[in-house]
């Protein structure tokens, strides 16, 4: 589609004009995204989660976070101690994104707190915070959607899309997410213990 088609099409909507100065929060934004992957890329859990820190996110103590993520809006990113973020996750903080103690995100986890409404005329974004409970575990590849909660103790197999909130101590699976399991409610372990802090 060219120029004028694209502006026939905003005049016939009635919105702005396509092509707008970009404000200020877009151009902040836009810094902290970047810098944000270049954190991620940095060697040693110490270093990033340093750089995350000074970008305003709460991060506990003796948790790790490995390499290649992707973080959306850390200043509202919270992740509690001994808890570990395995590589590549995306966790987008936008709207509210809080992470308990010893949860483990297994590699290329995402989680999601924005969409769009895609019923919008104008693809309107909305969203709502996610909040995961202490020891829960998010399988490889998992995808959490907006406003989701996840239980304490609660289990997301590899590769599940979740779409509403999971019980405690239930397991689930599949797309949509569904219980496939219960999980054993006496959990002792102390996921610190397992950080490489040289990775
Ligand atoms: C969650 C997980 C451990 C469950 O494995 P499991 O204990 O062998 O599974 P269960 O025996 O409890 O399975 C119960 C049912 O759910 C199904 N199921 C298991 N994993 C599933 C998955 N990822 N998606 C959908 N269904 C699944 C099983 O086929 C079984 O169905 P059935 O009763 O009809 O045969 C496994 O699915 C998983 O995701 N592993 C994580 C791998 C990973 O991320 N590794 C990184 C480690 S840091």
């Amino acid at each position: 589609m060219n120029v004028a088609e694209k502006n026939i099409i905003n005049i016939v909507q009635d919105e702005e004009p396509a092509v707008v100065a970009m404000p200020f929060d877009k151009l902040k934004g836009s810094f902290i995204y970047i810098i944000c992957g270049v954190i991620g890329r940095l060697p040693f859990h110490a270093l990033r989660i340093l750089g995350l820190r000074i970008l305003k996110a709460k991060i506990g103590k003796r948790t790790g976070i490995y390499r290649g993520f992707e973080v959306r809006r850390p200043r509202f990113l919270t992740i509690g101690n001994s808890s570990v973020v395995g590589h590549g996750a995306l966790l987008d903080a936008r709207c509210g994104l809080t992470i308990g103690d010893n949860v483990n995100l297994s590699n290329e986890v995402m989680i999601w707190t924005l969409h769009h409404d895609y019923n919008d005329r104008n693809f309107a974004q909305t969203g709502a915070p996610v909040i995961i409970g202490n020891y829960a575990w998010i399988c490889s590849r998992a995808i959490i959607l907006p406003g989701v909660t996840i239980g304490e103790g609660a289990v997301v197999a590899a590769g599940a899309v979740v779409a509403r909130d999971v019980a405690p101590y239930t397991v689930v699976g599949g797309v949509p997410a569904k219980p496939i399991a219960k999980r054993n409610e006496h959990l002792t372990y102390d996921l610190g213990d397992a950080i490489i802090p040289i990775i």
